[in-house]
């Protein structure tokens, strides 16, 4: 496929953008159920991050489903489709200098090894909303689980579809036991060092 296609070299580059911009650029993914909370720490991280002047962008289902990806369903081999292109879309970003916080279910391991190979390990950063199905099920908040429990529904994750958990997530938030405020300050300590320019 990239037969034939050779790269120009641009003259303003990643390190142009994220000097001028005063910082790093990295992707920040956060993977769980849906209705595990992951846009709503997603959405109060960016604030926290704007408060800092840092250059942000977030992807998720509402953004990218409805467009980009309006093609892909919910099977198997869709979703990887999805993370692929995302993942894709978040380089471009990160290229541009961008501190990218991207928020989907991406249930499968393979997926998001895959995203970190896109991305390169160290502009990686994963987060692993883990809140229980239970917990998911009866915040219901778009009425998927109801309607994946009476068939209405299929591939549902946590329902009926996988979610094969993170082992070695950068940081793991508990929902049920953490506010959104102590998931967001979680987030910034262990981003801190990362969004630091070296040697200037
Ligand atoms: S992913 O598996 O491909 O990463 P993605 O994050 O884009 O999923 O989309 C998940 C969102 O789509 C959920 O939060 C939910 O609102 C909605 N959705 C609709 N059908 C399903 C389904 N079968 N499984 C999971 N989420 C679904």
């Amino acid at each position: 496929m990239s037969k034939n296609i050779t790269s120009h070299n641009f003259g303003v580059s990643r390190a142009d953008r994220e000097i001028s911009n005063n910082h790093k650029s990295f992707l920040i993914w956060f993977t769980g159920l849906s209705g595990s909370g992951k846009s709503t720490i997603a959405n109060a991280l960016e604030i926290e991050l704007n408060k800092k002047d840092v250059k942000t962008y977030i992807l998720d289902g509402d953004n990218v489903r409805t467009g980009l990806n309006k093609d892909l369903s919910f099977s198997p081999k869709d979703r990887t489709e999805n993370i692929r292109r995302i993942a894709e879309v978040s380089n471009l970003m990160v290229d541009a200098g961008l501190v990218v916080i991207s928020a989907f279910v991406s249930p499968y391991k393979k997926d998001r090894e895959a995203i970190r190979s896109v991305v390169k390990d160290v502009n990686f950063v994963e987060i692993f909303v883990n809140t229980s199905l239970e917990e998911c099920e009866r915040r219901d908040v778009k009425g998927l689980y109801k309607k994946a429990r009476s068939g209405e529904i299929k591939n549902m994750t946590g329902i009926s579809a996988p979610y094969e958990t993170p082992e070695q997530p950068d940081v793991e938030i508990r929902t049920e036991a953490e506010s959104v405020e102590e998931a967001v300050e979680k987030i910034m300590k262990t981003i801190a060092e990362k969004l630091k320019l070296k040697d200037v």
